[in-house]
């Protein structure tokens, strides 16, 4: 049912009737896009802090409930007893697969896992110090060069195809960034494992000896792949469906999404939650980095605190919390990082500051410990973040295809440069 709501818009002295529109969960939404043709005025929210940019049955998140929901499924029990390809599975297609459905996904994922020969000639143009991220946006942003002429977006089958390449791609590229980077020779996946087990192969295996995954690690790989797979239009999110929607090539407008993820408010924030509990260095240091983070004049904040959107406890950051946990015990590894970590998180949840704010811990600040643990490289932190990304970046492709053409998203400004003025004569 459609309920209205009157705009009064004071400048030009009208009153307007908009539609406001339900969602089966969270706020409505007033829709306006009629309101400049009848009106003659734009809605001003840089930032977008008030606007829904899409409609969206993939996922839900309530901020000041701390949760999470991937096509209505939280994403606790997502995370504790589904495996990553399952949700892959869900967030494309809106239900959990049968085994029947989920063997033959699982097929089309492996018949794809592999890069083309000439693919991984891109990596020896990067230098050998790149970041991982710098040359995952370049390589995926390639791949358009190979699937650009036999690839019509228009048609629902070859989208599927394109959705599945990439997220079967993934993990090699991300694999072979690392593997170039430390000047080792690129790991090919092994189709009898798992896609988190894969990805810990190519990361940390050779080609000398085989290479034993350790389910402990294998779990907790496709954990961490599930609870970063989506979060609805977050920025790289929504810079993918903006690129998607001129028609780009799929390849082209993922790469733009993992440009997006990259920065440190973004993805790129769990790497900066662990250069952060560095710099700290030891339990007696919190006190000066919370009053730091506190003080308007200084531009540091408490890395893995704070989100746009949640304004309780991210749900991501307790389930990741008890991995983190639970992989330290089994791998017997005694982190102070942890410690500091668990020390600042109690700190600053009792500090008025944060509580005022309402800033809590998100699903980075315990991210980059636990995969410490797990050997990876720091600069491979948000690497695995855009590898997990990637199911949710398709989803949403292919819910703004399947919706079709509703045109090219094309923002307004609120203008506040000079006024018409005339060239001087000289
Ligand atoms: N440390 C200290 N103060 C903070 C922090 C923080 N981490 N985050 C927000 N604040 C303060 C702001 O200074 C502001 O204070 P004020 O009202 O006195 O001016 C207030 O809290 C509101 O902050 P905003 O910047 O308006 O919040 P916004 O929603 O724009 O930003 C963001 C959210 C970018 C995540 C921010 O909290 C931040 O920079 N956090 C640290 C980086 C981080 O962890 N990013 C990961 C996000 S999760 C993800 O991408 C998966």
């Amino acid at each position: 049912m459609t309920r209205y709501v009157t705009a009064s818009i004071t400048k030009k002295k009208t009153e307007g009737v908009l539609p406001v529109m339900e969602g089966t969960m969270g706020p409505d939404a007033v829709d306006i896009t009629s309101m400049y043709s009848q009106q003659g005025i734009l809605a001003f929210d840089p930032g977008f802090r008030s606007t829904a940019s899409c409609q969206s049955a993939i996922t839900f998140v309530d901020g000041e409930k701390g949760i999470l929901l991937y096509r209505g499924y939280p994403i606790e029990q997502l995370a504790e007893k589904a495996s990553y390809l399952e949700v892959v599975y869900l967030l494309m297609f809106g239900e959990l697969p049968t085994q029947e459905e989920m063997d033959i996904f699982r097929q089309r994922v492996t018949h794809f896992n592999m890069l083309h020969e000439q693919v991984l000639d891109f990596y020896k143009g990067f230098r050998r110090d790149a970041h991982p991220m710098a040359v995952m946006v370049g390589v995926v942003g390639a791949l358009s060069a190979f699937y650009h002429d036999h690839m019509d977006i228009n048609d629902p089958e070859q989208r599927i195809n394109a959705a599945i390449r990439l997220v079967a791609k993934m993990p090699m590229i991300a694999a072979s960034s690392y593997n170039y980077n430390i000047g080792a020779p690129h790991r090919y996946p092994r189709n009898a494992l798992g896609y988190g087990a894969n990805f810990l192969h190519m990361m940390f295996g050779m080609p000398s000896e085989d290479y034993v995954v350790e389910p402990v690690l294998a779990r907790a790989m496709e954990s961490i792949f599930i609870l970063h797979a989506d979060h609805e239009q977050n920025a790289s999110t929504s810079t993918v469906r903006l690129a998607a929607s001129s028609g780009a090539n799929p390849f082209a407008c993922i790469a733009a999404g993992i440009a997006s993820l990259w920065g440190p408010a973004h993805g790129g924030a769990n790497e900066a939650v662990l250069s952060m509990l560095g710099e700290i260095g030891s339990v007696k240091n919190i006190p000066k980095a919370i009053a730091r983070a506190k003080d308007k004049n200084d531009s540091f904040r408490l890395m893995g605190f704070g989100h746009r959107v949640y304004k309780n406890f991210d749900p991501r950051s307790r389930v990741i919390q008890k991995t983190a946990r639970e992989v330290l015990d089994y791998l017997g590894t005694d982190d102070p990082m942890l410690e500091i970590a668990m020390r600042l998180e109690e700190i600053a949840l009792s500090d008025e500051y944060f509580i005022e704010r309402k800033l809590y811990p998100n699903v980075d600040f315990y991210s980059g410990i636990l995969l410490k643990a797990m050997k990876f490289p720091t600069t491979m932190f948000t690497a695995i973040f855009a590898l997990a990304r990637t199911s949710g970046w398709v989803s949403q492709w292919l819910e703004l295809h399947n919706q079709g053409n509703h045109g090219i998203d094309r923002p307004r400004q609120l203008y506040v440069g000079k006024p018409t003025r005339d060239y001087p004569n000289k």
